[in-house]
């Protein structure tokens, strides 16, 4: 069998249709008035964010990743070159299931800790990022079976049926991406795919001061400002629409009560913007602002609360020597 295997488990066309459905929903708004005393008073403009990542944004994020301003992955892969061998020791995996898992690049750590592993199988809705990361990775363990999916995860993965002990690793933060609600789905989800013996390794991003965490989303080089924009090109490209990503503005904002940065784009003047495919005109007053992300930042209650409200019972709890990131190891109840 080839060492390296590629599926989508979607059909072609299914992406596109989610992208119809997703801008229609999130940039049509405000579809009513709203109820009374909120009348003209809009709704916030949103995207979801699986839409940031094609060959170029996949690209873009792999540059952000090593901006100066962007500690998080530098933390993350701090924590895995030293917990490696005891994540290898406690998990036993044969398999390694990575969700979102982009370039794979701190990933290393983990396939070089597991040696015995029959199976790693990297999820993305990024062919391009899969297809590059398999290629690397196969040059650096020729004896690895990858089996990459190009997949959303918060709709209904099957796996392919590989040797257990399983663990899902979804590493880089990525769950913070998802709104409070999602989570608890995405979570239930991951539960159900574990069966006893495997395990979540989850990273994430921890709550710290204000100045640090805008920057690492507000970089002084216009990285991520890049990044923001590029969810406007998709758009362009993939459903005819008209944006000029120079009408918009970067914004990162941190919002302490939710705990969350959230990502904006912020229409320099008042605007139209034709999306034919749609058949609609999305109009922008000046100011106005369209959310295209938000990258929740958590404490070790709401991790471990979380996970047992999806039935996963947090067993370790590691964070690099800063104490700026953690990866949660979690079981089954
Ligand atoms: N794990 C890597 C990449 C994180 S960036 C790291 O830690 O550096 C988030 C990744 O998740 C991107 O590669 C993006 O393409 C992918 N992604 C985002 N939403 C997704 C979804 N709904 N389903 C599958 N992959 C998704
Ligand atoms: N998962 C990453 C994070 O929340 C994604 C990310 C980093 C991101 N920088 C971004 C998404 C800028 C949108 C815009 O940290």
């Amino acid at each position: 069998m080839s060492p390296f295997t590629l599926s989508r488990t979607l059909p072609a066309d299914a992406t596109a249709a989610a992208l119809r459905a997703d801008v229609a929903r999130g940039l049509a708004l405000p579809a009513d008035p709203g109820p009374a005393g909120t009348a003209g008073v809009p709704a916030l403009k949103q995207l979801p964010p699986k839409w940031f990542y094609d060959a170029r944004g996949s690209e873009l994020f792999e540059r952000i990743t090593e901006l100066p301003e962007y500690y998080p992955t530098r933390a993350e892969r701090e924590i895995l070159e030293h917990r490696a061998a005891e994540i290898a020791e406690v998990t036993g995996a044969r398999t390694l299931v990575e969700l979102g898992s982009g370039s794979s690049e701190k990933t290393r750590h983990l396939l070089r800790a597991l040696p015995e592993l029959a199976a790693y199988i990297p999820v993305d809705v990024s062919e391009s990022a899969l297809t590059q990361a398999g290629q690397a990775l196969l040059a650096e363990h020729p004896g690895l079976t990858v089996h990459a999916l190009v997949a959303d995860f918060q709709s209904g993965l099957t796996l392919p049926s590989t040797p257990g002990p399983r663990l899902v690793a979804f590493l880089g933060g990525t769950i913070g991406n998802l709104l409070p609600d999602e989570r608890a789905g995405f979570l239930s989800s991951v539960a159900r795919m574990l069966s006893p013996g495997d395990a979540l390794l989850l990273g994430t991003d921890l709550v710290k001061d204000e100045a640090t965490l805008v920057a690492a989303y507000d970089d002084a080089q216009g990285v991520t400002a890049q990044f923001n924009k590029n969810v406007l090109a998709v758009i362009n490209r993939e459903l005819g629409a008209d944006f000029d990503p120079a009408d918009f503005d970067h914004v990162a904002l941190w919002d302490r009560d939710r705990e969350w940065i959230e990502m904006r784009l912020r229409a320099r003047t008042e605007l139209t913007v034709k999306i034919p495919m749609l058949d609609l005109l999305v109009h922008f007053t000046a100011g106005e602002e369209l959310r295209t992300e938000v990258s929740a930042k958590f404490r070790w209650e709401r991790v471990r609360g979380e996970l047992a409200a999806a039935g996963l019972d947090l067993r370790h709890w590691w964070t690099d020597e800063a104490g700026r990131f953690a990866l949660s190891l979690a079981v089954r109840d």
